[in-house]
């Protein structure tokens, strides 16, 4: 029997209170190892340091920006998103935050966007969410309202259109009702479409308003009763909240329009209602687009006019959402302006985010746009320009990113115990959870986070 100590079990521990047989992970998947047992995690990159906010622990700083999949039936989540996004739980992201979820049919995006207007689209996101707690991992939820950006078709089915209509040929955006969309019905501030192809919205009456935020407010309480960890109030990329915010987009005469206090009215008054509902226990994100990216100064030099949205007002808005009980601004940038000229290049949004984090330093920030590598978003935050960093597209191609991220900067994470033999590890001795690891620090080749040892047959 070699060494194994007298009278001891070695079992495959089960996660406890799981409702299913999961393997135990600990540390938590893309979690570090204490430094006691692995020296080399004593002085941690911050992107591997923990983060708590409110009651709430997020083990790294790699977090999964929200990504619509077109993939909901009815506003119902599917067996695509419990994969897609059990993908990211199993690979050490230290929060996923699910795609917009529209808080009332006629704000979804698409036809197939996800929804929580109804209490039997609970059931499908609980699934996900308990799968992502039983792997070690927080778990959000972005809720939306499209505005006047609603009733569009999915990306490949525009695509399609486009490839049928010919090279230079403008194309509809639109879903009409005959393909699941609802043109008739899209409302936004003003009756200003986003585009010549997008459909044109009926402005919202005061009770209109009242309707969204009720919805924001009722989609909370279905958020408690699946268990998501936080909520993201979705204030960008041209959706309703972020086309009040605009004076671009919002040519309202009334208390919600015109002034900057009034353009910020709509966004606080949810931000306020989510917060009430929510709770003083969990954190609340607020997504924001820092500026329109319409050409030149958002404010006009004469006449102290506001022209276009930009990172002044962003910061007046992120100041009065930290006193509204937001905890982290999501800082991104454009979509509500077709004419957008977007200066594209590596971190290209940062700089928004860092000049929020310096103006409202109360307030944490997450930074997000062409993050990719991993020395570059430790950068962002040892720089002090954001608390997180948020990657969409770079974890669809590397859904491991996290792992690679670890070891790229020296840091000795906990891959899934199921997939550690892909990762040097050694499933035979880490089965025992009282071995922490695979070997002891000192065991472990220089540079390597775990011995590579030839996979058994
Ligand atoms: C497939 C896809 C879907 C997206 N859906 C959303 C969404 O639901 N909500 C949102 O705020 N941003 C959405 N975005 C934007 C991303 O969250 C992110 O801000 C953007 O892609 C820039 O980050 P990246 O360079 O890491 O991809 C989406 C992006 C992609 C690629």
């Amino acid at each position: 029997m070699g060494d194994r100590a007298p009278n001891k079990l070695y079992r495959n521990e089960r996660v406890p209170g799981a409702d299913q047989f999961y393997p135990a992970n600990d540390p938590a998947i893309g979690a570090a190892f204490p430094a006691t047992t692995h020296p080399r995690n004593a002085r941690l990159p911050t992107l591997f340091q923990p983060l708590t906010v409110r009651t709430t622990t997020f083990k790294n700083r790699i977090w999964v920006s929200p990504m619509c999949q077109y993939s909901s039936d009815g506003g119902h989540a599917t067996d695509w998103h419990l994969v897609h996004i059990g993908g990211f739980a199993t690979r050490g992201a230290g929060a996923i935050l699910l795609e917009a979820t529209a808080v009332s049919p006629e704000g979804r995006i698409s036809p197939e966007d996800a929804g929580l207007w109804t209490d039997t689209q609970i059931a499908p996101l609980k699934r996900i969410v308990d799968f992502c707690h039983a792997q070690g991992c927080v778990v959000g939820v972005q809720l939306a309202h499209a505005g006047r950006k609603a009733s569009t078709a999915a990306p490949w089915v525009r695509a399609r259109r486009a490839r049928d209509a010919g090279e230079g040929v403008p194309v509809s955006q639109v879903a009409q009702r005959e393909e699941g969309g609802w043109p008739d019905e899209v409302v936004g501030p003003s009756d200003i479409p986003f585009s010549d192809m997008f459909p044109k919205p009926t402005p919202l009456t005061l009770d209109g308003i009242q309707r969204v935020v009720d919805a924001f407010a009722e989609a909370t309480e279905r958020c408690k009763r699946v268990g998501f960890d936080f909520i993201e109030i979705h204030g960008a990329h041209g959706y309703l909240l972020s086309s009040f915010l605009s004076p671009l987009s919002n040519h309202r005469t009334d208390a919600y329009g015109g002034p900057l206090s009034n353009r910020l009215r709509l966004p606080l008054e949810v931000a306020k209602r989510v917060r009430e509902v929510w709770g003083a226990e969990k954190p609340l994100f607020f997504r924001l687009s820092a500026t329109d990216w319409a050409a030149g100064p958002e404010q006009d030099p004469q006449s102290g006019a506001w022209r276009s949205w930009g990172i002044e007002q962003s910061t007046v808005l992120s100041r009065a959402l930290a006193e509204a009980g937001i905890d982290l601004v999501d800082v991104s940038a454009g979509g509500n302006w077709a004419a957008q000229q977007i200066p594209l290049g590596p971190g290209y949004q940062v700089p928004f985010a860092a000049a929020i984090k310096h103006a409202v330093p109360g307030l944490l920030v997450g930074a997000v746009g062409l993050i990719t590598d991993p020395q570059q978003a430790e950068d962002v935050l040892k720089d002090g320009k954001a608390d997180v960093v948020f990657l969409a597209r770079e974890l669809l191609r590397h859904v491991d990113w996290p792992l690679h991220a670890a070891r790229a900067l020296g840091v000795a994470v906990h891959p899934a115990v199921q997939y550690e033999r892909a990762w040097g590890g050694d499933a035979g001795l880490s089965g025992a959870l009282d071995c922490p690891t695979t070997a002891t620090e000192e065991e472990l080749p220089a540079g390597r986070d775990w011995p590579i040892t030839p996979s058994a047959a």
